[in-house]
């Protein structure tokens, strides 16, 4: 692995462990043997599925087809380079990237959140206001069809109607290929595209590049256009679970990122889950320490604090996958993901006092700011008494609000645990998306809930598509 010297994800819970909740160090080493024989279930599963024999009644739906992924892509890719799926995505980024200037990427659910995390998490906060030249030629990015909404699918197509050039591309990403809000914008805007290049009738193919899986209602369209680059989005592979597949590694490529590296971080992640005790293992801790909080504590929520605002996305990718995955029979901890300080200032009262039901997750960067101090700085208008702090940074001022506010959480015996990134970058998202894909498959086995699948969610489609279609 070429980044062998990257500093890695530490999860430490050491934050629950006070006296006062009940758990020790002890109590995870209670739970060692049920979290090992969790974790030999979850790479069976993915023995089993790999095998492709009949999967038992119990165990299906079985979507275990991401957990070995990353490595199976980046060995492809090192074998067979530009003739690999790593190798076609690379291009096909590449080609985008030099004929278009916006990207629309269609996709709702696990079909775009991953993508959205990467975009929020990666790119420059003001991406698609700035100049060509200073996205270094990466398209301006917009995501639609992950809802239903007249204003912004209108503000999108006018705007792209203005695009006189008409240098744009759509990617829609949908694994059914049925999903009717990703179908219904796919219609609007391709046929905004169509009309746009009714006198260049080879170019709409390079133009419309689909994911989606072996057959369907998109998959057919995408052979009725004639795409030149369609992507598969695997079987075994279950929405929520891919975004190291094509579905997240196309946009991330366009967007200009580093997919080696983030295909390399969810490799290094797999070697640790499969090979580190409990007590070092970031999968395996982070299961025991939570399911004992939600068991044993009642605390049914877990908030997933992110500090600062590029983490937001990686929180609601993180809130689906736990919810979709864990949220069945009547079970299943409910996600929250927060922004720190902003929500501080309307969470933070209920997460200080309110109900004892929570367990609070910090996810953030050792190196917050990067390579970029903004400082305080001195000013001889000090109404505002700042030139005290005058040689502050922001991340400075940002982790001591961190550390006050777990500090506050402690003195209140309210658990806290932190998942520190060594920077935020594709390596290191890599390693975290990975882990909290591992995570809840892991937690799933042991609270015996089959994590893959989403049969809850078909009542409201089956309804909707019933009052539309009259039938
Ligand atoms: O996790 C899942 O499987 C879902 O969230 C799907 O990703 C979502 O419903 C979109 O489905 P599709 O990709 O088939 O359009």
């Amino acid at each position: 692995m070429s980044d062998a010297t990257t500093p890695p994800l530490v999860y430490d819970p050491s934050g629950v462990m006070i006296r006062e909740t009940g758990l020790s160090p002890g109590d995870l080493a209670w739970l060692a043997p049920r979290l090992d024989a969790a974790r030999r279930e979850v790479l069976a599963d993915l023995d089993l599925w790999r095998r492709g024999g009949p999967v038992p009644e119990a165990k299906q739906p079985l979507d275990a087809g991401f957990a070995d992924l990353p490595d199976r892509l980046l060995e492809e890719y090192r074998r067979d380079a530009s003739q690999s799926e790593l190798g076609r995505i690379l291009a096909t980024a590449a080609r985008l990237r030099a004929e278009v200037d916006r990207v629309v990427i269609l996709g709702i659910g696990g079909s775009y959140m991953g993508a959205r995390a990467l975009f929020e998490a990666c790119c420059h906060p003001y991406h698609n206001e700035l100049t060509r030249q200073e996205r270094r030629g990466v398209p301006r990015i917009y995501f639609e069809g992950n809802n239903v909404d007249t204003s912004a699918a209108l503000a999108l197509l006018d705007m792209l109607r203005g695009d006189r050039q008409h240098r744009w591309a759509i990617v829609v990403i949908s694994k059914s290929g049925g999903t009717l809000e990703t179908a219904v914008a796919f219609r609007l805007f391709l046929n905004l595209l169509r009309t746009q290049t009714e006198d260049q009738p080879d170019r709409l193919r390079h133009l419309v590049v689909p994911v989606t899986g072996q057959s369907g209602r998109l998959r057919d369209l995408a052979n009725a256009i004639g795409c030149t680059a369609t992507f598969p989005i695997p079987d075994g592979v279950g929405g929520r679970f891919s975004v190291l597949c094509a579905v997240g590694l196309l946009p991330a490529a366009i967007m200009g990122l580093d997919v080696v590296r983030l295909l390399e971080g969810a490799a290094r992640m797999n070697h640790r889950f499969r090979t580190d005790p409990v007590g070092a293992n970031p999968v395996l801790d982070y299961v025991g320490v939570s399911r004992m909080m939600e068991v044993r504590r009642g605390a049914t929520i877990r908030v997933l604090a992110t500090w600062g605002k590029r983490l937001e996305a990686v929180g609601l990718w993180y809130d689906q996958l736990l919810a979709e995955s864990l949220g069945k029979d009547g079970q299943g901890a409910t996600p929250l993901t927060v922004v720190n300080t902003r929500d501080l200032h309307s969470r933070g009262q209920q997460h200080q006092e309110g109900r004892r039901d929570k367990l609070i997750t910090n996810l953030y960067a050792e190196d917050d700011a990067g390579p970029h101090a903004l400082r305080v700085g001195r000013s001889d208008l000090d109404q505002d008494q700042l030139n005290p702090l005058a040689d502050k940074t922001l991340a400075d001022i940002l982790r001591a609000a961190r550390e006050g506010t777990n500090q506050a959480y402690r003195d209140d015996r309210r658990p806290t645990a932190d998942l520190r990134l060594p920077r935020i970058d594709e390596s290191s998202l890599g390693e975290l998306f990975q882990m909290l894909m591992l995570a809840t498959v892991v937690e799933g086995r042991l609270a015996g809930i089959n994590p893959y699948g989403q049969p809850g969610v078909e009542a409201y489609k089956k309804n909707m598509n019933a009052i539309l279609r009259g039938t």
